[in-house]
């Protein structure tokens, strides 16, 4: 059978550890989709890096534009990184070239999910993103398969691995801000620019994803209200945790009378409830519904196998040929928060 080629635009903490997995289990893989997954070419800055994996034979692109532009590839695979630059470039190519694209990019979807949404329709080609919120957990596939005949009223929950990792580590053995940043980077938890966890902006661009998905509305980021950790002190988590709370980097989006509130930040919440429970890198969601009313959803939500877990799943889908359409792109652009506000002005 004619292999599925695959371009591996960035081999970091997830690009290395997908490289890895798909070579260690190759005949799951080809089991799985009916014909062997090869790594034809891969993208990064650092040709003399060990990656951890053998990628001799696999064509070589300092540049990921031109690897999407010119690969013999099936299938485009972006795991650099940022909402613009040699991501959202190559993506576009890839798009542009009608091939399919799997992503764990969240900042690339949350500032151009719906431009990227609208060429890959008129290409008649899917973007896949389970990775790109809440690591491993399978929200994605959980809100548009699953959840189809519900309407959502909140979907609320731990988005950032690394700020709850930090929290966790504080508050438990009392490490300093700086010291548990250090190992969260080092544990590969972390966003290339770490002010993107720790200031909230990652939370946020997940929940712009998520909010999209549940509600059916355009992916709204600039409405969304952000504050991140980077001001709790041990004291804060002390003081918190002698109230009977713990603090948690919440995100939130639901339905309100004026339409949908989406809002990230620092949270105390009872010690005894669930969510109080999720600790270290483990994210969890929650989804409130009309028809299965409550549901909690939690796993690790960063490093680079349980990242690669949600990206390899894409592979396989997007190999089995599934269609998806992205986002949502209809002409319902604004939020009826954003529409209220219009109105009142
Ligand atoms: P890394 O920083 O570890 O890896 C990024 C990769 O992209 C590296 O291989 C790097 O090359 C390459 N790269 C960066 N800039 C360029 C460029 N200009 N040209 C060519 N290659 C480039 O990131 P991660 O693996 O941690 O993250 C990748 C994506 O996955 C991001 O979108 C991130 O948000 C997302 N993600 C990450 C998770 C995690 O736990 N780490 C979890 C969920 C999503 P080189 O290696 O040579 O430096
Ligand atoms: N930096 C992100 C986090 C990676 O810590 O959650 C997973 O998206």
């Amino acid at each position: 059978d004619r292999p599925l080629n695959l371009g591996l635009a960035g081999i970091g903490t997830v690009g290395a550890s997908v490289a890895r997995i798909l070579t260690e289990k190759q005949e799951h893989f080809s089991k799985m989709t009916g014909r062997p997954i090869e790594i034809k070419a891969v993208s990064a800055r650092d040709r003399n890096r060990d990656r951890g994996v053998d990628l001799s034979g696999v064509d070589w692109f300092d540049d990921p534009v031109r690897l999407a532009q010119e690969a013999d590839i099936d299938l485009f695979v972006e795991l650099i990184g940022g909402a613009d630059g040699p991501a959202l470039e190559s993506v576009k190519a890839a798009l542009g070239r009608g091939i399919p694209v799997v992503t764990a990019n969240k900042a690339l979807l949350a500032h151009h999910g719906v431009s990227l949404a609208r060429l890959a329709q008129r290409k008649n080609v899917t973007i896949l993103f389970e990775a790109a919120v809440a690591g491993g957990i399978p929200i994605i596939k959980t809100m548009r398969e699953a959840l189809r005949g519900n309407t959502v009223s909140r979907v609320y929950g731990i988005l950032n691995g690394t700020c709850n990792y930090m929290l966790t580590r504080m508050e438990r053995e009392g490490v300093a801000f700086e010291d548990v940043l250090r190992e969260a980077q080092a544990l590969g938890y972390a966003e290339a620019d770490p002010t993107f966890d720790i200031g909230g902006f990652d939370a946020a661009h997940k929940l712009a994803i998520l909010t999209s998905l549940a509600f059916g509305t355009e992916i709204d980021l600039a409405s969304i209200f952000i504050e991140g950790i980077s001001e709790i002190s041990l004291d804060d988590i002390k003081a918190a945790a002698e109230l009977g709370y713990r603090i948690k980097l919440l995100a939130v989006a639901q339905r309100t009378d004026s339409g949908i509130e989406q809002r990230v930040h620092p949270t105390m919440i009872p010690a005894g409830s669930a969510l109080a429970q999720v600790d270290g890198v483990t994210n969890a969601v929650a989804v409130d519904t009309d028809l299965l009313g409550s549901i909690l959803i939690a796993g690790p939500g960063a490093g680079g196998n349980a990242t690669a877990s949600a990206v390899l799943s894409d592979i396989i889908d997007a190999a089995n040929g599934v269609y998806v359409s992205t986002f949502t792109v209809v002409p319902q652009s604004l939020t009826a928060y954003k529409r209220a506000r219009m109105r009142a002005h």
